[in-house]
């Protein structure tokens, strides 16, 4: 058995098929969840795939006593990988308090708990979103950073900062910030996934729900942009090869194969696919129609950003594998073992 990881956000959609991964390496993962947006049969799922019945404490990161009592609980915890974060961008607009408050908080109450606790190293959730639109394509991690775009941005942004702060000023632990662009998919089991208990705002969950009749039609955001055929561009990536750049990440900062103590990586496939080669895409690989009609542009949404992986390529020796049809046959087939939508 390799070390002890706690992994805040776990039953999540993210840091659910990144507990897969780590306990596929060998690791024992403690989740740390408070279940806003996930359950508790996210743990059954996770069993079913790997045969191990993860250790799970429902604690929301934002009180410290209760994250303090599981890093006594569970000692020599060595690594945090902390996915736990409020990540809709609309909600964020209305709910700005509530997000600064659970995003900034989880992260600060973590930091500080672990010198106390000897752990040596946290790799951060950070998002693409910190870049807005940048002027050139592709984007890698010297990109400059722009005003964020909304409170939930922000509060990646902030993140980051309160992390190299920190380190800056002679924190003992390591890190590693992620700089996700946009994960689809699921696990190729379908035991775990991306759950969608509201109306979707992403896309691919979108798409999914139209296809099934459960939405009528889907609107696509404009197509009117600079791109070739009007609509937004995003990378999109399998959430699988995402979840396994966390496992070597945190080998990376607890076996010190760095003489840095913060590294920043854009995790992404390096390709950008519009919203109507989605669309098509999926149609071609599920065979079924999906209506849609042109809408008036979202407001906020960045007209297209794709990642330069190749940081992450070479020092990570991470590459995005999976392809847009695999992802989505994954995610095809998860929604269909969903009972409720
Ligand atoms: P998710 O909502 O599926 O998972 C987050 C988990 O954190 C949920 O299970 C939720 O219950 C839990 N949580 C939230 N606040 C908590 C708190 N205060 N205490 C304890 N648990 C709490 O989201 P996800 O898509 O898996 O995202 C994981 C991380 O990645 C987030 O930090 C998110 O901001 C970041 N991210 C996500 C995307 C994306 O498109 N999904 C893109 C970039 C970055
Ligand atoms: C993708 C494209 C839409 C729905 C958001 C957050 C971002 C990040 C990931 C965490 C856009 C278009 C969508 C629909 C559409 N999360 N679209 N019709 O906007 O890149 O990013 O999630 O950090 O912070 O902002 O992803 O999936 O919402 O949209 O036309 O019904 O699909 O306009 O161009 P986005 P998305």
């Amino acid at each position: 058995m390799k070390e002890k990881i706690l992994v805040t956000g776990g039953t999540g959609y993210i840091g659910s098929h990144t507990t897969v991964e780590l306990l596929n390496a060998g690791y024992e993962v403690i989740i740390v969840d408070n279940l806003s947006n996930s359950n508790l049969e996210v743990i059954n799922g996770i069993k079913r795939i790997t045969g191990i019945h993860v250790a799970f404490e429902k604690i929301d990161c934002i009180c410290l006593n209760g994250l303090e009592k599981v890093l006594k609980k569970h000692s020599e915890i060595k690594g945090i990988i902390h996915f736990a974060a409020k990540k809709a961008v609309g909600e964020s607009v209305q709910k700005p308090l509530f997000y600064y408050k659970n995003n900034l908080i989880s992260l600060i109450n973590i930091l500080e708990l672990m010198p106390k606790y000897k752990v040596e190293g946290i790799v951060f959730s950070s998002s693409c979103t910190v870049y807005g639109q940048p002027k050139h394509l592709p984007v890698d991690e010297n990109t400059p950073i722009q005003p964020a775009l909304s409170p939930y941005g922000n509060t990646k942004q902030i993140n980051e900062e309160i992390i190299c702060d920190n380190i800056t000023a002679g924190a003992s632990y390591k890190s590693i910030i992620l700089r996700y662009f946009n994960p689809i998919g699921a696990h190729r089991s379908a035991e775990i996934g991306e759950l969608s208990n509201r109306i979707p705002r992403n896309l691919v969950p979108f798409i999914i729900q139209t296809a099934m009749g459960i939405r009528n039609e889907i609107s696509v955001f404009g197509n009117d942009y600079n791109t070739l055929d009007g609509s937004c561009v995003r990378d999109y990536i399998h959430v699988v090869d995402l979840a396994k750049a966390h496992v070597i990440s945190m080998e990376r900062v607890l076996n010190n194969k760095s003489n840095s103590r913060l590294e920043y990586f854009n995790l992404g496939t390096g390709k950008g696919t519009s919203v109507l080669e989605m669309i098509n895409t999926f149609e071609k690989t599920i065979g079924i129609k999906v209506p849609y009609k042109i809408a008036e542009r979202r407001k906020g949404d960045i007209e297209q950003i794709w990642a330069n992986p190749l940081r992450a390529n070479k020092i990570l020796g991470w590459n995005a594998k999976e392809t847009i049809e695999e992802a989505l046959k994954s995610a095809w087939k998860w929604q269909l073992k969903q009972k409720h939508f």
